[in-house]
């Protein structure tokens, strides 16, 4: 990942709760969808019925816009904007998860199967390794949902995840720079992928996906850095070991499998003892913060008895 740079997020895109909010009901309207579609902000961003969950946060949540705007996709260019502004050519459906592997049932799911799964509206608090931290109210089901439908067998220890590879509508994906090896792989222990707190998530703020933020459908893993969040996943694998992922692949002294946000283990470049939360305070529209363990997900704690932290960062 290129050096941090201070966001560039003015305090002027800040889109209070309550806007947030009538916005929802709006976009619930023929003329709220009439809107998106003259608006052309995220083309395929539609809204997304879920029941609120149990995962909410007592803080502010991270303006839609710098959600949006602000984002790391490198299959469109390595430029936080570079996602919002070249994945317009993207095209989320139709789409099929396929979930193979050590499993007793594979099978493909299309979108429409996985929207039939109980959505909840979970907000959490996300963080980058770069520094940077978001509070986003995603919407999305467990994955172990998904898990316990493909009947894992024993021998599964781990789960595999791949995104899409198609050059003409990545931008990043073609031409001479490849900033990445594709596709963009990630894994969890089978455990981790289990916790009620790992979800896959179909929509944010009460809307479909945008493409820059994943469509149609990405992981979330709310105590580990964002990087573990594979977006655009086609193919979900239980196998025995340990999988290969992106970013280590990349740089193994930099990135390690686990990823656990751990503010006593700083990552070569980047300190990662206190955070910037996007869209709050301060000159840039930031706000330092300490950087809590497990990013203040402490009820993961127990998936790690006896690992060192240090030294399986
Ligand atoms: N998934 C794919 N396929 N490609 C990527 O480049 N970037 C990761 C992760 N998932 C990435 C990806 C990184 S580095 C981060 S910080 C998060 O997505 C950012 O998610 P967001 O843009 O929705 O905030």
């Amino acid at each position: 990942m290129p050096a941090y740079r201070p966001p560039r997020i003015a305090a002027s895109e800040i889109t209070p709760k309550g806007i947030y909010l009538s916005r929802r009901s709006f976009l619930g309207t023929a003329a709220g969808l009439a809107a998106i579609g003259l608006a052309g902000r995220d083309a395929i961003a539609a809204p997304l019925a879920a029941k609120p969950g149990a995962y909410k946060l007592d803080e502010k949540l991270t303006p839609l816009d710098a959600v949006t705007s602000y984002n790391n996709f490198y299959e469109f260019g390595v430029g936080k904007s570079d996602p919002k502004e070249y994945s317009g050519d993207f095209k989320p459906t139709p789409w099929t998860v396929k979930v193979d592997g050590l499993v007793g049932k594979p099978q493909e799911f299309g979108i429409e199967d996985l929207l039939k799964y109980q959505l909840e509206e979970r907000t959490y608090r996300m963080r980058c390794v770069e520094g940077w931290s978001m509070a986003i109210p995603w919407i999305g089901f467990p994955l172990a949902t998904l898990l316990d439908k493909v009947e894992p067998l024993g021998s599964a220890k781990y789960v595999a995840f791949e995104t899409i590879v198609r050059p003409d509508e990545m931008p990043g994906q073609r031409g001479l720079f490849q900033p990445l090896k594709w596709p963009y792989v990630e894994g969890l222990r089978l455990d981790e992928a289990r916790h009620p707190l790992t979800i896959l998530a179909l929509g944010l703020y009460g809307e479909t996906l945008p493409n820059q933020n994943g469509a149609p459908v990405r992981l979330v893993v709310p105590w580990k850095y964002g990087f573990k969040g594979i977006k655009s996943i086609v193919r979900i694998s239980l196998v025995e070991q340990q999988p290969e992922t992106t970013w280590k692949n990349s740089n193994a002294r930099e990135y390690g499998f686990y990823s656990n946000v751990n503010p006593n283990v700083d990552h070569p470049r980047w300190s990662q003892a206190t955070e910037q939360r996007i869209g709050e305070g301060g000159f840039f529209g930031v706000e330092n913060r300490p950087t809590l363990m497990f990013n203040g997900y402490e009820e993961v704690a127990n998936l790690y008895t006896g690992l060192d932290l240090k030294a399986n960062y």
